[in-house]
C-alpha cells in the first residue's frame, strides 16, 4: 500500500487540467465546465499541495475588472480555506485568435506588444499571490511553413521578450523566475524551444539567464523521440530544473497528456528515482513541485476525473516506494557497482594531472590491456532486469 499523498509531497495541479473538458480537434466537449473554486476543494481533499493556472482559466478572456477582482477574490478565498498555495502561474498566449500566429514572436508587431502586456499584467497576479514560477508554453510560437518565419528574427524578439520580463520583476522586487517550457509542436506545425536542449542554448543569451531555466513536460520530450529522464538530467545538472510537468505519453504521436506512468512506466521510474535520490555520482535532487499536467481523457466522466488525479499522485508516490527498495536492495548495490555506475563520478585525470601527465602515463595507452577491456562485460541488463523487477513488486 503506497502511503495517501499529503502536502508534503508537494503535488500540484494546473487548474486546466482537471477542469478541461474533452473538446479535441474532431469532438465536442464531453464534460461540463468545473469552477476553479470546486477544483481548489476538491485537489485539497486529495492530498495536494498546490493549484496553478493561466491567467485565462480563472479569469475569463476579456472580463471586465470587477468580474476579474470578484473572481480572484472567490479563488483567494478557497485558496484560505483549504491552505492550497499556488507555486506557479502561467499565461494563456494560445487559444484567442489573436495569438494564432503567436504572442512573442508573432509576425505582426501590435500582436506581440499585446502578448507582452497581457503577461506583464498576470506577472504581477502571480507575485501577488505568492507563485515562485512564472511558466512560459509557447505554443503558438512557431510555423506551418518555412518561408513564412524569420525564425532568427523570433528567437530575437523570444529573447526581447524574456529579457524585458526578466527586467521588470527585478525592478519590482518579485521573487519570482521564469520556467520556459519545450515542445517540439501541436498547435503549431513546428514550435520555437521544441526541445529541454534548445532552451538551454536559448536561456544562455538572455540578459539575466540566472532567472530562467525550464519546465520539461515527459511527454513534449518523448513526442520528439527523446529520453526524458535524460532531459530532467541534464537540466539539473546545469541549475536549471526550475519547475517540471510531469504526465505520460506513449511514443513518437499527438500530444496525449495522459496520467503519470500511463506511458514509458520504466522511464518514469528512472525519473522519480532521479528527482527523489539525485544522480548516483551526487547530482542534485529536484526541490521544487511535483506538478501534473495531463488531461483527464475525455471517455471520463466527472468521477473519472478525480480518480484520474488521485492516480498520478498514487503512481508518483508507488514509484517513489519503489524507487527507495530498489535503492536498498544489497543485490542492486552489487550490480551497480558491477556496472561501475559510481565509477563515472571518478574524475578522468587523476588530482593536479594535465595532459603532459596523462601522456606520460604508459599505463593508460601502451600498457592497456584493450582487448581484455573490450572483453569484460557491463552487466547493464542484470541492472534493468532488478528495476523491472522492483516496479513490479516482484522484489
Ligand atoms: C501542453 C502544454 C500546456 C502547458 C500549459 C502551460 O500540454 O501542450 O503542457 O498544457 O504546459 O499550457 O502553459
Ligand atoms: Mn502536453
Ligand atoms: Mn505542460
Amino acid at each position: 500500500m503506497a502511503p495517501s499523498p499529503t502536502p508534503a509531497d508537494k503535488f500540484s495541479f494546473g487548474l486546466w487540467t482537471v477542469g478541461w473538458q474533452g473538446r479535441d480537434p474532431f469532438g465536442h466537449a464531453t464534460r461540463d465546465p468545473l469552477d476553479p473554486v470546486e477544483s481548489v476543494h476538491r485537489l485539497a481533499e486529495l492530498g495536494a499541495y498546490g493549484v496553478t493556472f493561466h491567467d485565462d482559466d480563472l479569469i475569463p478572456f476579456g472580463s471586465d475588472a470587477a468580474t476579474r477582482d470578484a473572481q480572484i477574490a472567490r479563488f483567494r478565498k478557497a485558496l484560505d480555506e483549504t491552505g492550497l498555495v499556488v507555486p506557479m502561474v502561467t499565461t494563456d498566449l494560445f487559444q484567442q485568435p489573436v495569438f494564432k500566429d503567436g504572442g512573442f514572436t508573432s509576425n505582426d508587431r501590435d500582436v506581440r506588444r499585446y502578448a507582452l502586456r497581457k503577461v506583464l499584467r498576470n506577472v504581477d497576479l502571480a507575485a501577488e499571490l505568492g507563485a515562485k514560477t512564472f511558466v512560459m508554453w509557447g505554443g503558438r510560437e512557431g510555423s506551418e511553413y518555412d518561408l513564412a518565419k524569420d525564425v532568427q528574427a523570433a528567437l530575437e524578439r523570444y529573447r526581447e521578450a524574456v529579457d524585458l520580463l526578466c527586467q521588470y520583476v527585478i525592478d519590482r522586487g518579485y521573487d519570482l523566475r521564469f520556467a520556459l517550457e519545450p515542445k517540439p509542436n501541436e498547435p503549431r506545425g513546428d514550435i520555437l524551444l521544441p526541445t529541454v536542449g534548445h532552451a538551454l542554448a536559448f536561456i544562455s543569451t538572455l540578459a539575466h539567464p540566472e532567472r530562467v531555466g525550464v519546465n520539461p513536460e515527459v511527454g513534449h520530450e518523448q513526442m520528439a523521440g527523446l529520453n526524458f529522464a535524460h532531459g530532467i538530467a541534464q537540466a539539473l545538472w546545469q541549475g536549471k530544473l526550475f519547475h517540471i510537468d510531469l504526465n505520460g505519453q506513449r511514443g513518437v504521436k499527438y500530444d496525449q497528456d495522459l496520467v503519470f506512468g500511463h506511458g514509458d512506466l520504466i522511464n518514469a521510474f528512472a525519473l522519480v528515482d532521479l528527482l527523489e535520490h539525485g544522480a548516483p555520482g551526487g547530482g542534485p535532487a529536484y526541490e521544487g513541485p511535483r506538478h501534473f499536467d495531463y488531461k483527464p481523457s475525455r471517455t471520463e466522466d466527472i468521477d473519472g476525473v478525480w480518480a484520474s488525479a488521485a492516480a498520478n499522485m498514487r503512481t508518483y508516490l508507488l514509484l517513489k516506494e519503489r524507487a527507495a527498495a530498489f535503492r536498498a536492495d544489497p543485490e542492486v548495490a552489487e550490480a551497480l557497482a558491477a556496472s561501475k555506475v559510481a565509477e563515472l563520478g571518478v574524475p578522468t585525470l587523476g588530482d593536479g594531472e594535465g595532459y603532459a601527465e596523462l601522456l606520460a602515463d604508459t599505463a593508460a595507452f601502451e600498457n592497456f590491456d584493450v582487448e581484455a577491456t573490450a572483453a569484460r562485460g557491463f552487466g547493464f541488463v542484470r541492472l534493468n532486469q532488478l528495476a523491472v523487477e522492483h516496479v513490479l513488486g516482484a522484489r
